[in-house]
């Protein structure tokens, strides 16, 4: 569910920002054939479509995210974007460039901050360390990025942990070694925290 609604936000926010630069390169060198294009009834139908899809997906997604993955540079992106939304309408009804400039280099930037986001290293090892519960521990090494709080998320083509079938010794060896997409927690976890994950991880499939 959670995979759906993040490709639809990136193929929405795609399609958004190449609409806008369009639009803007249209209103900024004055092309009036281009201007009269994007006033088109169906392509402002198009832009009201894309730019609900872009909000809604990114709604969801910011409500259902793993409070662990909340970071500064997130809410950053947020405000970008929502400072940016007024300035768009504003600056390209009135055929303002200045304001329309300001509102593309604000989603532009706002585009990069996800980029940048999106490399945020998954093992964290400082916060690791001190966790001591099992919920903690999974917490800590951010495996709700992939796996969700609820084991359901199946991010990144992760398996729904509420649905596994692994036995135990085969649940910690793939938590050590990892698994494709899964990086490996060797040199992460000490071997009592491997215990209390795994039982973590077990409690899913009761639930
Ligand atoms: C980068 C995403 C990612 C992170 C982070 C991640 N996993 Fe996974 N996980 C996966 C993927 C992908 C698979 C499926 C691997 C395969 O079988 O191809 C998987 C599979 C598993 C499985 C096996 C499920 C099954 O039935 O096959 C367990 C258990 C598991 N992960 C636990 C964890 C735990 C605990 C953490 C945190 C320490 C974690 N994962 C972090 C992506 C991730």
């Amino acid at each position: 569910m959670y995979t759906g609604f993040l490709h639809m936000h990136k193929t929405a926010v795609i399609l958004f920002l190449a609409f806008y630069f369009l639009k803007w390169i249209a209103l900024t060198f004055n092309l009036e054939g281009m201007k009269t294009f994007f006033a088109k009834k169906s392509l402002r139908i198009f832009e009201m479509v894309i730019s609900t899809l872009f909000l809604a997906t990114g709604i969801y997604l910011m409500v259902n995210l793993a409070p662990e993955m909340r970071s500064n540079l997130l809410w950053i992106k947020i405000a970008l974007v929502l400072t940016s939304i007024p300035l768009a309408v504003v600056g390209f009804k009135r055929g303002n460039k200045i304001l329309a400039t300001l509102s593309v280099l604000l989603i532009v930037a706002s585009y990069g901050l996800a980029e940048m986001h999106k490399k945020r290293p998954i093992v964290n090892k400082e916060k690791t360390v001190t966790a001591t519960t099992g919920e903690d521990i999974y917490k800590a090494n951010n495996c709700a990025v992939c796996h969700g709080q609820d084991g359901k998320l199946m991010l990144n083509d992760a398996k729904d942990l509420t649905s596994s079938a692994l036995s135990r010794a085969d649940i910690e060896y793939q938590i050590l070694n990892g698994k494709n997409a899964m990086p490996g927690y060797k040199n992460t976890l000490t071997t009592e925290q491997l215990k209390l994950l795994t039982d973590y991880v077990e409690t899913f499939r009761k639930k």
